[in-house]
């Protein structure tokens, strides 16, 4: 019996000391920055946070960010993805050159979409300048020309409602601006004659970018083929287009001039394929985005009758001072709406999770001062839909409230460059953004002065389950044709 007592008290004195030896040489012999590694997920062996990150990111980060704070990891396989949410913790990740922090890897399922040659499959040296491209499409004065044909498609799109009647917003406005997309896109080509075949191409186009297609965007599914099927068949119908406004020498107002019209540094022009590829992503960036937005400022506007009337009082004093007049500078002026927008789109970003691939050891420092550093080789992530919700940088972040952005409050800049981030930032921030509110605010205050409108079907909920994330079932709308009264 004593013989087995000391045993025991030995065999504990060992398990004891081989703790205490082991903490000493993790303490002195692994690298200190071991040491400052993010706090980790709970999750399974091996699959780690899978099953949590499934049922949903922003689920998994309400949960999470309480008891881990802004920087925490989530090991997936062998996988490890790195959450960086808030402004003190968030700038690294806009503003790190691509050396250190890239897109390419992360964003590749989008490569059979948008086709070869373009964007995520060219290097990042080529990138930029096709990025540059698109900066040239959206400049001011472009984005004028733009306006002409956004208010001209909402004016004709609206004058086919009724008197009066019911009609599902989100699909109404869906519609109108795949037309109006097209039209300052896509070109007057489309827009006028294959409107219809392109649209059904773009749908299947769509249809292909599944949840599944991030992780296996080659796997033989159906969708995938037609994608596929779909990117050649639109390739065709650009080449065609193409050549005919070479050999005539017609030249338009819309992207597809300027994509045509792009040269690289070297003095190459841009290969049919590229633009059609530049264009395929142009659309993607900036469909879903604006008419998901578009609604939701609709739905918040309807349900909010402070805003309404104050919304629509704007437009009363603006039709005072410009008349009918709606052009880019008009609508520049409409302050009350851009807030508006701006609110519903900080409440429901489409993009709810931005990604990047680290390539170098970082560090951050959270708003606690608790340092991190985050190896080379995380999957390093930030998510719109979270941090636009923080309550120390938005007061009650649930409630909307477009004033929060008024001089003297600017809650969007008070914490910093990256507090407001729907439409990203830094190196990478959003080039459409201008055109995004241009054709909102041209289909509201076209709305607002032409109808009174009620929501008749309950506030909608949240689609969480789609790529870009908008707005879950029918937004039924009740309208009544009215012309603003106002005292010229
Ligand atoms: C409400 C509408 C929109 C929203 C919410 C939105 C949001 C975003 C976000 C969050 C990013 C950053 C992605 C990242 O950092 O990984 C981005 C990038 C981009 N967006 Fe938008 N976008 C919108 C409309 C548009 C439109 C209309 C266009 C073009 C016509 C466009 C073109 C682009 C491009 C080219 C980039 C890539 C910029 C770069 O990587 O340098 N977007 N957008």
């Amino acid at each position: 019996m004593d013989i087995d007592v000391s045993k025991f008290f030995n065999t504990c004195l060992l398990f004891v000391a081989t703790i205490v030896v082991a903490k000493l040489i993790s303490a002195f012999i692994v690298p200190k920055s071991r040491k400052r590694l993010p706090p980790i997920v709970k999750g399974l062996p091996f699959i780690g946070g899978l099953p949590r990150f499934l049922k949903g990111p922003i689920f998994m980060l309400r949960e999470e960010y309480p008891k881990l704070g802004g920087v925490f990891t989530l090991k997936m396989f062998h996988k490890n993805i790195t959450f960086l949410i808030g402004p003190e913790v968030s700038a690294h990740f806009f503003k790190a050159p691509e050396s250190e922090l890239s897109q390419q890897e992360v964003y590749q399922f989008n490569v059979p979409t948008f086709g070869p040659g373009v964007v995520f499959d060219v290097d990042y040296s080529v990138r930029q300048e096709q990025f540059r491209f698109f900066t040239e499409a959206l400049r001011v004065n472009k984005l004028k020309s733009y306006v002409d044909q956004m208010v001209t498609e909402a004016q004709d799109y609206f004058s086919k409602w009724g008197e009066s009647g019911e009609v599902d917003l989100k699909y109404e406005l869906e519609h109108l601006i795949i037309l109006t997309a097209s039209r300052c896109l896509l070109g007057r080509e489309v827009r006028d004659k294959l409107f219809d075949d392109v649209s059904a191409l773009f749908h299947d186009l769509d249809n292909g970018m599944q949840p599944i297609s991030v992780l296996f965007p080659y796997l033989p599914i159906p969708a995938h083929r037609r994608r596929d099927q779909a990117r050649k068949k639109l390739a065709e119908i650009f080449a065609r287009i193409i050549a005919s406004r070479k050999s005539t020498g017609k030249s338009e107002d819309d992207m597809l001039q300027c994509f045509i019209d792009s040269k690289y540094k070297d003095g190459r022009p841009t290969t049919e394929a590229e633009v059609t590829g530049l264009l395929i992503a142009a659309l993607f960036a900036g469909q879903h985005t604006s008419s998901i937005t578009s609604t939701w400022t609709g739905a918040y506007l309807l349900s909010n009758s402070k805003y309404l009337s104050a919304v629509v009082d704007e437009q009363k004093i603006l039709m005072e001072k410009h008349g009918d007049r709606v052009d880019h500078d008009v609508l520049a002026e409409m302050d009350v709406l851009y807030r508006c927008i701006k609110e519903a789109l900080r409440l429901h970003p489409p993009l709810i999770m931005l990604l990047r691939s680290s390539h170098t050891d970082f560090s951050v420092t959270t708003r606690e001062g608790k340092e991190y550093d985050i190896p080379k080789g995380h999957i390093v992530a930030t998510s719109p839909a979270f941090a636009n919700r923080l309550p120390h940088i938005f007061k009650d972040p649930d409630t909307y409230d477009p004033d929060r952005f008024t001089v003297g409050r600017e809650e969007d800049k008070v914490a910093g460059a990256f507090s407001y981030i729907s439409f990203g930032g830094g190196r990478h921030g959003c080039l459409g953004e201008p055109f995004a509110y241009l054709q909102i605010k041209a289909i509201w205050s076209h709305l607002l002065r032409n109808f009174e409108l009620e929501l008749v079907s309950p506030f909608p909920e949240i689609d969480w389950n789609a790529m870009v994330v908008g707005v879950k079932g029918k937004v039924m709308v009740r309208y009544k044709r009215r012309e603003l009264s106002v005292s010229h």
